[in-house]
């Protein structure tokens, strides 16, 4: 068994590049990227310069924006794949649209919506795979100050009930460093960017920042700081 935590010490100092090509020549097609539509994109490009084989997958909401949707599209054709696109259970979200309408969220807060949208279709897609990909960084959130580059992932279980491993390359780098990356390596970026949005959800749940604005108060600004996660990364279930 290998002791992750020990690996996660090994990689600490590790670039991204370096930490997502061991991703990958450990866990081959058994692993994949999990792609938002934001400035993770950053992962794919690393991804490719591994030259390394890899899978990517994108939780579709159904309530992204059209320019996130249009980025899909241009990420597509630049590195020449398919994304693994994750759609809701449509019964789940039909019975939570026809009994709380489409904005409950503001009401009574986004567990339930990102429950139905976003972490269910992960755990279906996660159970196919031994390992997943995320572009989590620990200068993100207050909830991810202490996010390891790789971990096991909580009591979730992949592929033939394997311990489900989760790499997070962009740990410990920053937002900054994540922007020359892009910049530098000429990568297609989403148009929201240019439009002040930093951090990318889905769109009644994503505004633009002001400069000096915390990247998540773009995030379900209604709520408290230390709720904004949405189970993919911490949880709830
Ligand atoms: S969230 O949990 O608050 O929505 P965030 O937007 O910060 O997550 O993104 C952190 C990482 O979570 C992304 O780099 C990506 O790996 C994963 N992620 C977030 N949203 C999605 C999505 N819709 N599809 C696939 N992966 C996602
Ligand atoms: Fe629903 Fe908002 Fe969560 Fe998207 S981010 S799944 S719209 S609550």
């Amino acid at each position: 068994m290998t002791d992750w935590d020990a690996v996660a010490q090994e990689l600490e100092a590790a670039a991204p590049g370096a930490i997502i090509r061991r991703a990958l020549e450990e866990f081959g097609s058994d692993a994949a990227i999990s792609f938002s539509g934001a400035e993770d994109v950053l992962l794919l490009e690393l991804a490719k310069q591994s030259e390394l084989p890899f899978r990517v997958f994108s939780l579709d909401t159904g309530r992204l924006h059209p320019e996130t949707y249009r980025f899909f599209e241009r990420v597509e054709k630049h590195y020449d794949l398919r994304i693994e696109y994750c759609f809701p259970n449509w019964v789940a979200v039909e019975s939570l649209v026809r009994s709380k309408g489409m904005f409950s969220f503001y009401q009574d807060g986004h567990e339930e919506c990102c429950r139905v949208r976003k972490v269910e279709p992960l755990i279906r897609q996660l159970t196919g795979l031994r390992a997943w990909i995320t572009g989590q960084r620990r200068d993100q959130s207050p909830t991810r100050t202490t996010v390891p580059v790789v971990e096991l992932d909580g009591g979730r279980s992949g592929k033939d009930g394997a311990p489900l491993v989760k790499w997070n390359p962009l740990a410990n780098v920053a937002l900054d460093y994540v922007w020359a990356s892009l910049q530098g390596f000429e990568v297609p970026v989403n148009e929201l960017h240019a439009k002040g949005y930093v951090s990318i959800g889905c769109e009644p749940c994503t505004r633009a920042t002001l400069p000096g604005q915390h990247e998540r108060e773009g995030r379900w600004w209604w709520e408290r700081a230390s709720d904004k996660e949405c189970g993919l990364h911490v949880p709830k279930e």
